[in-house]
């Protein structure tokens, strides 16, 4: 089973991601924990250049095209290996941060990019999406103080409206694979809410 966390800046989708990681394998399965951009030697040297490096002055297709370089990687490596091996595999971010960062955020073109994607993955697709919604002021103003903000939390709010939108409207159109959680509850009842819809989830597969 392959799951995935989305959400704007300040989600907690990290932490959520890594709870239930750890439920996961309180019970005894084998979890692969990941993130992107990252989670291979190649994509952690992709996220430097992605998040840090504002003297590139990254184009929104370069953009686009560095974040899928290091999803293919991911995919090829770690992620696909892990659930031929029959592991779960929990990713923070994939490839419906494209969709929405680069899409509804930098304005390219959805269509594009799902080919972009398509190409990147060779067509691996979450079996089950969650998405952590909040407020984006909330959202940001968990993040770092303001001149420590990354490429993406720097952005302007309508930036991260835009976003937020995209993921609301991604999740509507596909409620076969996505939930939506309140990103504002507490960490340890939202926890609780995601482990139930995973259980739920595997009962019906069983
Ligand atoms: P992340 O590490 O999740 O940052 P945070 O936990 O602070 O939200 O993601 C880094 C940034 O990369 C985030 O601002 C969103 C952006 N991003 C994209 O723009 N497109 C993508 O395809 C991915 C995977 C991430």
């Amino acid at each position: 089973m392959f799951i995935t966390f989305e959400g704007t800046e300040g989600s907690g989708k990290s932490l959520q991601a890594r709870r239930l990681s750890e439920r996961l394998r309180a019970q005894g399965r084998v979890v692969l924990l990941t993130h992107e951009p990252g989670g291979t030697p190649l994509g952690t040297e992709l996220r430097g250049l992605l998040l840090h490096r504002d003297e590139l002055q990254l184009t929104g297709r370069a953009e686009a095209l560095l974040m899928n370089a290091s999803r293919a990687q991911l995919v090829e490596t770690l992620i696909r290996p892990a659930l031929e091996r029959g592991e779960f595999v929990v990713c923070d971010r994939f490839a419906d941060s494209t969709l929405a960062y680069q899409g509804a955020g930098r304005g390219l073109d959805g269509q594009e990019l799902a080919s972009v994607i398509s190409f990147a993955t060779a067509g691996l697709q979450p079996d089950m999406t969650m998405l952590l919604d909040v407020p984006v002021e909330v959202g940001l103003a968990r993040k770092h103080v303001q001149d420590q903000r990354n490429r993406f939390e720097a952005e302007a709010l309508a930036f991260h409206t835009r976003v937020r939108a995209a993921y609301l409207a991604q999740a509507h159109a596909d409620p076969q694979r996505w939930w939506c959680f309140d990103g504002t509850e507490p960490p340890d009842s939202l926890a609780d809410s995601i482990w139930q819809t995973v259980m739920e989830r595997m009962g019906r597969r069983t």
